[in-house]
């Protein structure tokens, strides 16, 4: 089965060329399994020893958005992610192809919903800036899209805030999604989103983060009350469907002592995000749509997308009516 970086270039998406970082995955993925030593790190350009820490970031502590974006190939990480990533690579191989999946995931979907005349977007739980970014997609569509990023991690507000300066259109906003209130009240949010029109809303691989006790439904729920008829959610999450009982159990062992927990669910139990919703079936607009993998939605080619990575992660993009 091809990686996820060879599959890179076969599936649909706006962004052709792999990033220098991702060109560089497949020695990355002889590397998986390994503790990365100090000359490991060099090879993956991990990041510099003298990076700074922002406020109210732990470096000690694993956090998703940085384990993530090691995964992805980026810097913006500490030892603390960049070991709780190879202890995941070590319990599931294809943990990267999964973070790959899930993004292509992610820009396909904000793609499809800004060609569906979408203009503005809230990207909630949206990660470190990496190559192609939601408003890079979304604007690519139309320059009049706006995007407001939400995230709990304050190293994305950080990294996000330097790189996005100069970017029309574009917000960072600090939040938490389970103060869904605080959040859908910011003055940063008010001032790029009309709630009388419609949205798209973004929640990929981050509810996953959301114990149950904290009703994850009632909050999405939530944010898509405060939206207008006609708007999208894009949303996937992690699934322990058809997974090995052990590989679950050290992914989410790993994840106890970061800033976050994760949780995973079954397709019912995801499948309830949607509820009330018209699930989208992108090829053939009109008949009812269907959760599926990560590689899966809008692939370009179905076969090759269909990746042990993709299948960690189920997804859907839906309709508000
Ligand atoms: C795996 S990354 C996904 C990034 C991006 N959405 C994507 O799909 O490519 C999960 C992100 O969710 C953020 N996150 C986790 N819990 C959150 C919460 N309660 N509120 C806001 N963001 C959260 C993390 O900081 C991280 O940046």
């Amino acid at each position: 089965m091809r990686s996820a970086a060879q599959r890179w270039g076969a599936m649909r998406r706006p962004f052709r060329s792999p990033p220098v970082c991702c060109q560089r995955l497949p020695c990355v993925s002889r590397l998986a399994g390994a503790v990365l030593s100090k000359s490991s790190d060099d090879r993956v350009g991990a990041v510099s020893q003298d990076r700074q820490v922002p406020p109210g970031v732990d470096p000690a502590r694993p956090a998703p958005a940085r384990i993530y974006d090691y995964l992805l190939g980026g810097k913006n990480n500490f030892q603390s992610d960049r070991d709780a990533a190879e202890r995941i690579t070590a319990v599931v191989p294809e943990i990267r192809d999964c973070a790959w999946s899930n993004r292509g995931f992610h820009q396909r979907a904000a793609r499809w919903i800004a060609r569906r005349g979408i203009r503005q977007f809230i990207d909630i739980g949206s990660g470190l800036p990496t190559v192609g970014n939601t408003h890079e997609v979304v604007q690519a569509v139309d320059p009049r899209c706006r995007v407001v990023y939400v995230d709990n991690d304050p190293m994305v507000r950080e990294q996000a805030s330097g790189l996005l300066a100069d970017s029309a259109g574009v917000q960072v906003i600090l939040g938490d999604l389970r103060e869904p209130d605080s959040v859908l009240a910011d003055p940063a949010l008010g001032a790029l989103v009309d709630f009388s029109q419609p949205t798209g809303l973004l929640m990929t691989a981050v509810i996953h983060f959301v114990a149950d006790e904290r009703d994850p439904w009632q909050l999405v729920a939530r944010y898509l009350g405060a939206l207008a008829p006609g708007s999208y959610l894009a949303l996937s999450h992690l699934t322990y469907d058809h997974k090995p009982p052990r590989a679950v159990r050290e992914f989410c062992r790993i994840f106890d002592r970061a800033t976050e927990q994760v949780h995973f669910r079954s397709k019912p139990e995801i499948e309830r995000f949607f509820a009330g919703l018209e699930l989208i079936s992108p090829r053939k607009l009109g008949t009812k749509g269907r959760l599926c993998y990560a590689g899966d939605w809008e692939a370009e080619d179905p076969g090759l997308a269909d990746s042990d990575g993709s299948r960690w992660l189920y997804c859907g993009v839906a309709r508000l009516t």
